[in-house]
């Protein structure tokens, strides 16, 4: 049935009538589809549905993600870099890099550019700029409602193309307008879109990888940052080591770097470290069921 699908995608493929499309491989099996591969953009996951929490599918993705991260050991080149999209994607992620030890683990990383798209959005309306005005948003932690999207250093490029802060450029409800809407519109509006469509996002989410794979191809503008989830050092941030969190990044050579030495607010630290020890949390969960499928 899966693959019936595959087929309708396949015919709008060729449809779209790309210039740089020089090929398919539809097939259902990893070890074809991930052979000799430069990317993998891991969108297929068990779905959450209206009401579930990211937590109900821990379980079955771990599996599944176990599967993906085996296969691109096995068969993509070891120079291949890895989107996963599908939920709980920061967790799945590091099942997959886990899984994929002759893979460098920094290749690895979670999408939360549709979060940082998302801020982007939502603070270009609330000061009435165009959205390409601002930049410099975040999203700290994990690609869940406990996830942090922070404008401390966010900036706004005026009408003469200076940049200044968005925080002084907020009226005196700013920090109230930060805490009561913007963080939990930002936070919740996957489960908005999910209620209003029966679906999860699917164009924004499209555009939000583009972006990330653009960005991490060809690299970030200038001192540009941008949101991704990668592997935590340890050392930044208060985020321990060994975990896929979001934070902002520059990407330059292909190679991305967290943005060091950014001052916190203590109010946005305590929410990374709410949504860092949810992180630890699926984490440990997620090692538990690993330990209980059995090895290929
Ligand atoms: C989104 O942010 O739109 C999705 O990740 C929501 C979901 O759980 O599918």
């Amino acid at each position: 049935m899966a693959m019936e699908a595959v087929r309708g995608l396949e015919l709008e493929l060729e449809d779209c009538a790309l210039p740089l499309l020089a090929g398919i491989v539809a097939t259902d099996e990893p070890e074809e589809a991930f052979r000799d591969i430069d990317w993998a953009l891991l969108i297929g996951a068990m779905p959450r549905r209206e009401g579930m929490q990211r937590k109900d599918l821990l379980r079955a993705n771990v599996g599944i993600f176990k599967q993906q991260g085996q296969a691109l050991n096995k068969v993509a080149k070891k120079s291949v870099r890895v989107v996963v999209v599908g939920n709980p994607a920061n967790t799945n992620a590091l099942v997959a890099a886990h899984s994929a030890p002759s893979i460098p683990i920094e290749q690895f990383s979670a999408l939360t550019r549709l979060d940082h798209n998302r801020a982007l959005a939502l603070t270009a309306a609330h000061l009435k700029v165009r959205v390409d005005q601002v930049r410099n948003v975040c999203i700290w932690g994990n690609h869940s409602n406990t996830q942090v999207p922070d404008l401390t250093h966010a900036l706004w490029v005026n009408n003469s193309g200076q940049s200044e802060s968005v925080l002084q450029a907020l009226d005196q409800d700013g920090i109230q307008w930060i805490q009561n809407d913007f963080i939990p519109i930002v936070a919740n509006r996957g489960a908005e879109i999910i209620k209003a469509r029966k679906l999860s996002s699917a164009l924004s989410a499209a555009k939000a990888i583009a972006d990330h794979v653009r960005n991490w191809q060809f690299g970030t503008q200038g001192d540009q940052f941008v949101s991704m989830a990668v592997l935590s050092s340890g050392q930044q941030y208060g985020i321990p080591k060994g975990l896929m969190a979001s934070v902002p990044v520059t990407i330059s050579n292909g190679i991305w770097t967290v943005v060091p030495n950014l001052e916190i607010p203590e109010m946005i630290q305590k929410r990374i470290n709410a949504s860092i020890k949810e992180l630890e949390d699926e984490r440990e969960e997620a090692l538990q069921f690993l330990s209980l499928i059995p090895s290929q």
